[in-house]
Formats: structure tokens, sequence, C-alpha cells
């Protein structure tokens, strides 16, 4: 949801930020703009994506202060008008921003009630406006005009501001949207997230809500909030490193991070059990562990497609440690008035740890006195910060918008809560928990042997590719392997696809089956087989094409399918983490056969940060 980002110091800024807004446009690409600052101010705005800007602009900008943002459009269409940057009335202030401010309406009418003129349909060029009737009238600092400013408004922003009447310094401030300053050696930054600055600093401020912060040429800055009073600030050591975030020579970021699943998922276990001692310990759950195993009630809220990991969380959490558990949607859980109380535990699922709609959904948990906890990818993100307890899931940096990896990881951290949580209360026989503990540690091989099977995949893939609808069905575990493996052919493919209950197909989806209807059936399980060989012959008895993920050595739906791809053997509650490999690989085929950007598919973002 918007990218920013910024530069002051000694060297030209239009590098930084033009390299800086690549690297952002996971947050948002439908537009994107500059201002670049040498003696006079500079602003390039175009729709479409960074380079789309890049080749409006004739040769390379110098100026050793500009802001710079690529832009997920919320208010105004995507246009080179509603692009930001935005500025004042009197064009001396201009201004970047992520997030929605909320009472816009209010304060435009306000404020052209005092003269001012608006030139776009943005909530963002009010908050521009608002800071300069602050600072004329007032005759105050740009400083003291945001905080008054920011005092007013309601909603969530990360803002940068520059002013050619303060042409030595940069302000940035945030509020439920995410703002990094970076400290270089004489040179200053301010970023959406880490990416941008990575290359030039270790050393980051994660801003706090209602935080200003002043950068300086001369490399000095300091932090107040909005009521001026002083901060200290909390210097962090990234342990990124470039490499992390390059494609390291694949054609996207999505297949590089489905290819990457043997390591991360390594990463999100590793330490967090024994397969021969058979313990698990995932350390987070340590502090709250007698009041989590004695709930009455666990309430997983997430969105997208760490809504389906929850809903595999639900069946392996009941089945394993018989615990109740529900899943929500976050933003119907915020709405919605739900039962909750100080026993309960609320688990927030999210890759970013800062999807506006989980984050809201957790401050309602809180003030309902239940216990947060955060399963989360992005270390040091909002979630991770205002949630009780938590477990990272180590699957690195996740840039494709489609998730993958963060997903697997997301279903290996929830396996050893589940475990972990069953060895507390006495639910899981030792053998069985042994068994799946040796399993565990075989998965990273097992996905290795899953994606030799890319070509075979792709072949597949080819086959229907030019479908205009497509029925993902599962049983079980893997039933929201089904919906997960529907989203992302929609995501990245643009094909209607439609996830469901094998045996809910007969109360609705069947009706549309056909022999142009391609159904791509998860049929792994062992309880529920015959079942699904039942299924599997209802589709072909209407001339469906069948694609099924069968477990090696499978017979039956072999037969009767009309393209199998196995999977090696595994346990039930593990098998999610096997069975969605080969959906991840079969939409990102079919997506890049159609000529659709795998890695920014229309309209959508990686990170949600608004409702
Ligand atoms: C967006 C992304 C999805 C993601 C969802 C939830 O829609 O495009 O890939 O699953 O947000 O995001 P989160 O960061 O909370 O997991």
């Amino acid at each position: 949801m918007c990218g920013i980002v910024a530069y002051i110091g000694n060297e030209n800024a239009y590098p930084v930020l033009m390299e800086g807004l690549k690297r952002l446009e996971y947050r948002g690409y439908d537009s994107a703009g500059i201002a670049i600052s040498n003696e006079n101010l500079k602003i390039y705005k175009k729709k479409g994506k960074v380079t789309d800007l890049e080749d409006s602009i004739d040769s390379e900008l110098f100026g050793k202060i500009g802001i710079g943002h690529t832009r997920w459009a919320t208010h105004g269409e995507p246009n080179d008008n509603n692009a930001h940057p935005h500025l004042s009335g009197d064009g001396k202030i201009v201004l970047v921003h992520n997030g929605i401010i909320e009472n816009h309406e209010t304060l435009k009418q306000a404020l052209i009630k005092l003269g001012h003129k608006f030139q776009s349909d943005t909530d963002t060029e009010v908050l521009v406006h608002l800071i300069e009737e602050y600072k004329t009238t007032n005759n105050i600092s740009l400083e003291d005009a945001i905080q008054l400013a920011l005092q007013k408004v309601i909603g969530a922003y990360a803002i940068v501001v520059y002013s050619t009447d303060e042409p030595d310094l940069i302000i940035g401030a945030k509020k439920s949207s995410p703002l990094v300053l970076g400290l270089g050696d004489d040179e200053m930054f301010f970023a959406s997230d880490a990416f941008p600055i990575l290359k030039y600093t270790n050393k980051v401020i994660y801003l706090e809500d209602e935080q200003v912060a002043v950068i300086k040429s001369n490399g000095d800055y300091y932090i107040r909030d909005i009521y001026n009073n002083i901060v200290n600030p909390n210097i962090k050591e990234l342990a990124l490193t470039l490499e992390l975030i390059e494609k390291a020579g694949y054609e996207h970021y999505m297949l590089k991070e489905i290819f990457q699943q043997p390591t991360t998922l390594t990463e999100s276990i590793r330490g967090r059990y024994h397969p021969v001692e058979g313990w698990v310990m995932v350390g987070g759950l340590q502090k709250y562990i007698k009041k989590i195993s004695n709930t009455d009630k666990i309430i997983i809220i997430s969105s997208g497609t760490s809504w389906h990991a929850g809903l595999i969380g639900e069946y392996l959490i009941e089945d394993l440690a018989r615990i109740p558990v529900e899943v929500e949607y976050s933003s119907e859980f915020r709405y919605r008035n739900p039962i909750i109380n100080e026993n309960n535990i609320v688990i927030a699922i999210s890759q970013s740890g800062e999807t506006a709609d989980t984050l809201a959904a957790l401050e309602l948990a809180k003030a309902k006195s239940a216990t947060t906890y955060g399963i989360v990818n992005v270390v040091g993100s909002a979630i991770s910060r205002i949630t009780d307890s938590g477990s990272y899931t180590h699957a690195g940096p996740e840039i494709g918008v489609a998730s993958t990896k963060a997903f697997t990881s997301q279903l290996a951290v929830l396996t050893l809560i589940a475990l972990h949580l069953a060895v507390e209360k006495g639910t899981i026989p030792r053998s069985y928990l042994m068994q799946l503990l040796a399993e565990m540690e075989t998965l990273p091989d097992l996905i290795s042997k899953v994606l030799e099977d890319n070509d075979k995949i792709k072949f597949v893939a080819s086959e229907i590719k030019d479908s205009t609808n497509a029925l993902y069905l599962g049983r079980g575990y893997n039933f929201p392997v089904a919906l997960e493996g529907a989203l992302k052919l929609k995501e990245i493919s643009y094909i209607h696809a439609e996830g469901y209950p094998a045996a809910e197909m007969k109360h609705g989806p069947i009706a549309l089956i056909d022999e142009n209807m391609p159904v791509i059936v998860i049929a792994t399980n062992k309880s529920a087989y015959s079942k699904i060989v039942s299924n599997v012959q209802e589709i072909k008895a209407r001339k469906g094409k069948v694609i099924s993920i069968v477990t090696e050595g499978d017979k039956k739906i072999k037969e009767l399918s009309d393209y199998v791809i196995e999977i090696p053997y595994i346990a039930e509650p593990l098998s999610p983490i096997l069975s969605v490999i080969p959906l991840q690989l079969l939409a990102y085929h079919i997506a890049v056969m159609r000529g659709c950007n795998v890695d920014q598919p229309r309209n959508l973002a990686k990170s949600v940060t608004v409702e």
C-alpha cells in the first residue's frame, strides 16, 4: 500500500530514489513520482510503474535532497495528477503519503473555505494544504506545522515532507503505516521498509506511531512526538543483506521464493524440536503455555493467504491439542462484536506484520483483555510489536505479491505450536509425536523432491492455461490448500477459480463442470480416500478435466485423472506443506504463459496497510 523513499546527503538523490522505488514496488505500482531539490524544486509524476516514470524523465536529474513514492490508489484513480508527491498551494511544501486520511473530506471543506484550491482527488493533498495553512497563518516552522496538522488528522499515515523554506531538512512521521529512518555517514534516509536503505547503511530506526523525525543533510537527526515530546531513538542493526532481496538469477521473485522453500522451511523449524529426543519447544509459547493450553477458545485472525494458513491451524490445533479454535477474517472480526474475553487467546497470522485489518482486530482483542500472539514473518513489524508474545516464521523477505514461502513457513510454525500444546496437554501419543517429528525433519528434502516435478507441472499448466474458470477441491487438511491453490491462480493469472471442500461440490459447483472446466483435486489424504475417489468419478461423469495431486504409488485416482502430479507420502497434518507446492507452480506457469506480471499482479499489493 504505497512505498516511500527519501534521501538527504551529499550524493545525488535521483538514483537512490529510483532504485529505492523499484525495491518498494511490491507495496503498490499504479503510479509513481519524485521530487528533487537542487536550488529549486522539481516534481515528476507518472501513471504506471516506476520504469514508466523513469522513461518519462529525459536525463538523470541532480539534487542532494529528494523524496519518492510508488502508489496503490485508495482515493482517486491512478493517473498522473493523483500520483504523489503533492504540493501545497504556495508551491513550497511537497509531501508523499502512505495510508488513508479518514477525515479528509471535513478538512478539505474547511480548507476550501479558507481559500485553498485542490488539484487532485486524493486524501493526501488535504494534508499538505493543512500543513501549509498552519505554517503560514502561525508563521511557524515546518516541524511545528506538521505536529499541529497531525493532531487534527484521523486515519493512517506515513508521510515525508520537504519545504523549500527549510532546504536542509526532511521530515517524516507515521501512524499505523510503517516508516523507517536510515542512518548513513553524512546521509540520511526515510523509507517504508529497509529494502531501499540496505545498500547504504544497516543502521535504522523504526518510527513508532505519532513520532515525527527530522533528518538533516549533515547527518543530524532528532525525533519528537506530535505533541513535541522528545523521543529517545532506538537504533537497530539490520540482519538483512542485499542478496536476500535480489532475484538471484530467477525470472521472477515468485519463482525464487517457491524454490527457496526447502531452505526457508528449515529456517522456520530450526531449533524448535528434536526428532530423536522427541521434544517440541516454540519459544514464544512458553511464557503463556498454561494459559493457552487451558483456554476454552483460540481465535485465529488473518487475511488472504495467511487466513488459509489459519484454517489449517484450526485443523492442527483441534486435531492434535484438542483446543477449540475459531478462524476469522480480520476484517470481519474487527467489526462484528465478537464474543471474546480475558481467557481467550487471539493468534494473528501475517507475513508482513502490518496488515491494517489484522492490526485493528488485534487492538480489539487487546481491548477485551485477550492474550495476543503473533505468527509473523517480517521481523520488528507492527504486529510483532503489539502482540503479547509470538513466533517469527523466518521465511526471509518475500517480495512476490502472491505469497508462497511465507505460507509454508506459517504452516510449519502452526504445526509445531499444535504439537507443543498437544505435549503440554497430553493429547498426543508419544509414538505419534515421534512419527510427526521424524517426518517434519524430512520435509525440506521432500519439498525439493516435489520441486523436481517443475517441468511436468509446467506441461500441465500449458494444457489448461486458456481456461476461463478452474475448480480446486480438497478434503480435511487439504481443503484450505484447495482455497489457497485457487487464490494463487486468481491473483496472478486472472482466471476465475474457486476452492471447495470436495464433498460440497455436489451442492453447487458441480453445475459448472463440463469439458472446459479443469478441476484440480488434492487427493493425498488417506482418511477420506474412497470419498475423494467418488468425487473424482462424479467429475469425470460430467466430462470435467481432472488434474490430481496424489501420493506416490496411488492407483485409483491416477487412473481416473487426465493429469497426475505425485507427491511423496507424508502424514496428513504435514501434507499441506507439500501439496500446496504443485499448486503454486501451476499458478506461476499459467500466469507466465498468459503474459501476466507475476510479481506485480494488477490491483493487488503485498502489504495491505489500509482497510
Ligand atoms: C495481501 C497479499 C497477500 C497476503 C494478504 C495478507 O492481500 O497480497 O499475499 O496473504 O495481504 O497479508 P499478511 O501480510 O497479513 O499475511
